[in-house]
């Protein structure tokens, strides 16, 4: 009789520690389905770095895709070249037309007192090539993503994607107009901008790096159509150069900001509401439809 007790006691425990041991495995294999990140080794900045700081102002709105692989991306590419930078999103959350060149005014109002000069900085351009050089451009506004090299725009007076300037520089051109609501163009009066005020733009050399490999666009995967539409007399009135509005005269109200990193690289949130002047760009909201015309 003891003795088999002693048996069915042994075959219990048996039983229990290899429940244990399945149960253990399981979790094990879990912890291991679970996809590994990139962690980017970040140095901390470094006052040897010299005396300029680079505000990086991203104009944001929904790419949250994007933004996850810009920040950790742009972070460790100026580490690398000893820019002390902070990057600044500038995130739109009123319900009107997205207005880039407004959201950068107000990004460069927010960063003026901590940084002496500035990058307009598409969230879906990475630069790739090492010798794009994002340091102080005291001779003049340095336009990054040259034509040249840009994957996607190749004409002469093209200033989009990324544009370094001076603090001094975007405030003696009064910023960007603050008329372009929806997609496109803004760009275009900027550069007038820069040419009447004899600003001497230059752009990246000795670059072999070709259309393909200097940068890398993003491509966000849920396909975003732009908001191109031309509304009111819009597509007459921002083809001429704006000599009323710019940083001047934006207007916004700060919602709030938050601090926040991604893969270890830092970023400030703004979140910002635009305010629309109606008399002067009716076209600043989405169209409402046809409602009327169908209820007739
Ligand atoms: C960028 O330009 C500065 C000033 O001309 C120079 O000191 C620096 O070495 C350059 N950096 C790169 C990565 O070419
Ligand atoms: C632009 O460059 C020219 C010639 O190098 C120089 O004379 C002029 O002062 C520069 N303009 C500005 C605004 O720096
Ligand atoms: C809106 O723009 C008009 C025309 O430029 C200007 O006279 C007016 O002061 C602006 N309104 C506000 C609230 O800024």
């Amino acid at each position: 009789m003891g003795s088999m007790k002693r048996i069915i006691a042994g075959l219990l425990f048996l039983l229990a520690s290899s429940v244990i041991t399945s149960l253990v495995l399981a979790i094990f294999s879990l912890s291991t389905n679970c996809p590994q990140t990139t962690i980017y080794k970040i140095e901390n900045e470094q006052s040897s770095w010299g005396p300029h700081r680079l505000a990086v102002i991203v104009p944001f709105r929904d790419r949250f895709e994007e933004l996850l692989q810009f920040v950790p991306h742009i972070h460790h590419f100026l580490n690398e070249q000893k820019i002390k930078h902070t990057i600044y999103v500038i995130n739109q959350v009123d319900k009107l037309r997205f207005n880039r060149a407004s959201l950068i005014n107000v990004g460069h109002l927010l960063s003026r007192k901590d940084c002496d000069y500035l990058a307009m900085h598409d969230v879906d351009l990475l630069p790739l090539n090492p010798k794009l050089n994002y340091s102080y451009p005291e001779n003049g506004p340095f336009h990054v993503a040259s034509p040249e090299f840009h994957p996607k725009y190749h004409y002469s007076t093209f200033v989009g994607g990324i544009l370094l300037l001076t603090r001094e520089q975007f405030e003696l051109v009064n910023g960007l107009s603050n008329r372009y609501w929806g997609w496109g163009l803004e760009d275009d009066e900027f550069f007038a901008r820069m040419k009447e005020a004899k600003l001497n733009i230059s752009r990246p050399h000795n670059i072999n790096s070709g259309i393909h490999n200097t940068f890398r666009h993003l491509h966000d995967r849920s396909i975003r159509r732009r908001d191109t539409a031309r509304l009111f007399n819009q597509k007459e009135a921002t083809r001429k150069r704006d000599r009323l509005t710019g940083l001047a005269d934006v207007q916004y109200d700060l919602v709030s900001t938050q601090h926040i990193t991604i893969d270890l690289a830092p970023i400030i949130l703004h979140n910002i509401k635009l305010i629309c002047n109606y008399s002067l760009t009716p076209w600043c909201e989405h169209k409402t439809g046809n409602t009327k015309k169908v209820a007739k």
